[in-house]
């Protein structure tokens, strides 16, 4: 079956997004797929891959943080932490998104420690978090697969299989949008996007 293209402006050059890809027909028109930096995207909320003591610290957190500013961790310090699985919410401060997310993936173990479980539930309350808040539109980087060492396929399988059923739980959501960092990642979403829902994601 044939892609559909789809250039909405929040994914567009100017939003920091390097390239848009298709969703493919019979898909959730709703979920998009995008490779770029996701504190540059113009959505209502932007997920951040936090730990578990809300700390700024290194890759997508560490960008959304200085993107932010100080009043980011500020804010992040008076919230006492989040479990691994978990969501908290806070404003976006000088990030274009109103919200910013916190969820908690978790550090890989080996697969056999509830780590998918852990990475879908954060997923789950990312989502049921921001739309509870108003937010209409959610960007999420690749949750635990950088220095949490989550394996991106598999990661990749869980966060479609809950982006999809986010946008089934909320009617009214405008869109999720997977934003990936660098081509290889954006080429397993690619692929697994492919996969009807009903399929093995
Ligand atoms: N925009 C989008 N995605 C990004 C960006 C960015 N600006 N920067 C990095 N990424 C991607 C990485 O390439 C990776 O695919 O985010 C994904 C998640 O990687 P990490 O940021 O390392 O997150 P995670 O594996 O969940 O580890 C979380 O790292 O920074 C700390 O405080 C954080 O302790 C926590 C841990």
């Amino acid at each position: 079956m044939p892609n559909r293209a789809r250039f909405p402006p929040l994914a567009g050059r100017r939003a920091g997004a390097r390239r848009m890809i298709c969703v493919m027909s019979g898909h959730d028109e709703r979920l998009e797929i995008v490779q770029g930096d996701i504190t540059r995207l113009a959505v209502d909320a932007i997920v951040n891959a936090a730990n578990t003591a809300l700390l700024p610290g290194g890759g997508v957190c560490g960008a959304i943080h200085a993107a932010a500013g100080p009043g980011l961790a500020e804010e992040c310090a008076a919230l006492g932490g989040c479990p691994t699985g978990g969501a908290r919410l806070t404003g976006g401060h000088r990030l274009p998104a109103r919200w910013v997310v916190h969820a908690v993936g978790p550090v890989w173990r080996g697969g056999d420690q509830g780590e998918d479980d852990e990475l879908a539930s954060c997923y789950r309350r990312a989502i049921d978090l921001a739309f509870e808040a108003g937010a209409r539109s959610i960007a999420f980087p690749a949750i635990s697969t950088g220095i949490f060492g989550f394996p991106i396929e598999r990661a990749t399988r869980i966060a479609l299989a809950e982006a999809r059923a986010g946008l089934v739980r909320h009617p009214s959501l405008a869109r999720i949008v997977l934003c990936c960092f660098s081509a290889g990642d954006l080429a397993v979403y690619e692929r697994l996007a492919r996969i009807p829902p009903t399929g093995a994601a």
